[in-house]
């Protein structure tokens, strides 16, 4: 018996020029790379030029993706857009993609999630692609969070960064069996008791201001680790894996510490775990694409291995999802 699944024909990236040291920030605040280094394993971020939107960099690394792939944007009838940093209240990021891309049929929207926009795109999409609704997808997570942070405030913004990623899926018939390509399965929660640890103090219904990024980074931290590996073990059982199985665990890159202690809780070896952190800081929902994009673009990442992703965010919301290259 044949499967519909969403096999992932590409992936891209697109980093601003700017980039930011620790140094730098610690020229500005009081911080230190060594501080910076230690407690989240962040040396240094990209930060996007004015007058360069979200869209912008969602749209060089839907071309990017688009190239790899080898696919005309025609060939696209699906966008979905994981970002919490749009370029406006509305209408979505997505549909700015769409136009600058020349796509006129189909559909495109935003998706937000914070963190874990990513996954709960990726997850959204072969819901979609493997219900037959559309055929291939863009997949993006774009962010310009250095546009939402209080730049006073030395506990979050020395923490993130601006990026974005992408990938190009399209529904193909595969044997139905775990050896398949594509997105083997998906797994998303969310729990709105923790909605108040990490926040944005602004809103078009609050304060109509956009409002700076707030968070409770302890809190964030002790509940990050459970939260991941408690959602990967859900992958693992509903697919009948193992961390042995494994061959890439592509992490949010929120902090070198959360993603240490999940892959060791987990018992998957370090030589699997992709890490960009140290270069990208934590972009949101472009840090697993952006990370993707790396180990593919080096060769890491090759046909037919199993690859792992896993984020968690404010919300709090996380998820997992599997799946062969
Ligand atoms: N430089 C120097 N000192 C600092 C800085 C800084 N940038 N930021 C805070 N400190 C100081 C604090 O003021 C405090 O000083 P005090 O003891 O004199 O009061 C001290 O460092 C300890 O502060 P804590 O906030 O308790 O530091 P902690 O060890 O918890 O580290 C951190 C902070 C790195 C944010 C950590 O809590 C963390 O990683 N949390 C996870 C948060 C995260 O990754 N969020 C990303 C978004 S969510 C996600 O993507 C999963």
């Amino acid at each position: 018996m044949t499967a519909k699944r969403s096999v992932v024909l590409g992936c891209g990236s697109y980093l601003p020029q700017k980039v930011l040291t620790n140094a730098e920030l610690a020229a500005r605040i009081d911080t230190s790379d060594e501080w910076i280094v230690q407690r989240t394993g962040i040396r240094e971020r990209h930060i996007a030029a004015e007058g360069e939107f979200t869209s912008d960099l969602a749209l060089h690394a839907a071309r990017a993706a688009l190239d790899h792939a080898g696919l005309d944007a025609q060939a696209i009838d699906l966008i979905v857009l994981a970002t919490s940093t749009p370029d406006n209240t509305f209408p979505a990021t997505a549909v700015a993609v769409q136009n600058g891309l020349g796509i006129n049929h189909g559909a495109a929207f935003d998706l937000q999630a914070v963190c874990s926009g990513f996954v709960f795109a990726l997850a959204t999409a072969d819901n979609f692609l493997r219900a037959g609704a559309y055929k291939r997808a863009l997949v993006i997570g774009a962010e310009t969070f250095s546009r939402i942070l209080d730049w006073n405030d030395r506990g979050t913004c020395v923490l993130f960064g601006d990026g974005a990623g992408a990938v190009v899926l399209e529904a193909q018939d595969q044997p139905g069996k775990p050896s398949d390509r594509g997105v083997l399965t998906t797994h998303l929660r969310s729990d709105g008791r923790h909605k108040a640890k990490l926040f944005v103090d602004g809103g078009p219904s609050t304060t109509q201001t956009v409002g700076h990024l707030r968070m409770e980074g302890r809190e964030v931290f002790k509940h990050a680790v459970g939260m991941i590996t408690d959602v990967i073990v859900d992958a693992f059982n509903a697919t009948g894996t193992t961390a042995e199985d494994i061959d890439w665990f592509i992490p949010h890159q929120a902090n070198k510490r959360i993603i240490d202690a999940s892959a060791h809780k987990l018992h998957i070896a370090p030589q699997k775990v992709v890490l960009t952190v140290d270069q990208h800081g934590n972009t949101s929902a472009a840090s697993i694409p952006l990370a993707l994009a790396v180990a593919v673009k080096d060769g890491r990442v090759k046909k037919g291995d199993l690859v792992l992703f896993e984020a968690m965010g404010g919300g709090f919301t996380w998820g997992s999802a599997l799946v062969r290259w």
